[in-house]
C-alpha cells in the first residue's frame, strides 16, 4: 500500500499526517510506503511549519527530514490511496490531475473518522493554537486508515 497525504502548503498538516502514519506503519511491523504533498507550489522544498515540527517533536516524532514538494498528475497512478485534508485539496485534486481511472483513490482523511460527515481537517497555518487539535484528529484518522486497509 502506498499512500499520499494530500494538503495545500505541505508544511503544516500533510507532514504531521505523514510522520504519525510513517509511525504506526512501522509501529505495526507493515511494508507500507507514506509520502505527501501540497497543491500549491509556494513552500517548495521547505521543511515543515516550526509549529508542525514543534507539535511533532512533543508527540516523540521528527519530521525535520521532510521537504514539501507539489502534487504531480503521475502521483495518482504511482500512490494506491490519495487521502486529502480538507474539501479544497480534496477538489483541487479532482480538478486538476484526476480522471476516471483514479476513481476510488482519492479520499477525504476524516471520511475514516466520520464516515459521510465530509468534514475536514482545519488549515493552521493561521492559528497557532490549531497544531495540537489537527494533531490529534489526524493521529486517530491514521489509526482508522490502517484498521480498514490492513
Ligand atoms: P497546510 O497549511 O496546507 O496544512 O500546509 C498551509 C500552509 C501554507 C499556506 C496555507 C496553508 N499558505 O498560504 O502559504
Amino acid at each position: 500500500m502506498k499512500i499520499l497525504m494530500v494538503c495545500l502548503g505541505n508544511i503544516c498538516r500533510s507532514p504531521l499526517a505523514e510522520g504519525i502514519m510513517k509511525q504506526k506503519i512501522e509501529e505495526r511491523g507493515l511494508d507500507w510506503a507514506v509520502e505527501s504533498a501540497g497543491t500549491g507550489n509556494w513552500h517548495l522544498g521547505e521543511q515543515p511549519d516550526p509549529r508542525s515540527i514543534s507539535i511533532a517533536s512533543q508527540y516523540g516524532l521528527d519530521i525535520t527530514d521532510q521537504r514539501a514538494r507539489q502534487l504531480q498528475a503521475a502521483d495518482l497512478d504511482d500512490y494506491d490511496l490519495i487521502l486529502a485534508m480538507d474539501h479544497s485539496n480534496y477538489e483541487d485534486i479532482r480538478r486538476k490531475v484526476f480522471d476516471e481511472s483514479h476513481e476510488g483513490k482519492v479520499k477525504m482523511i476524516l471520511d475514516y473518522v466520520h464516515p459521510g460527515e465530509e468534514r475536514s481537517v482545519p488549515d493552521p497555518y493561521w492559528d497557532d493554537d490549531g497544531f495540537e487539535q489537527v494533531y490529534r484528529m489526524l493521529e486517530e484518522a491514521c489509526e482508522r486508515v490502517l484498521d480498514t486497509h490492513q
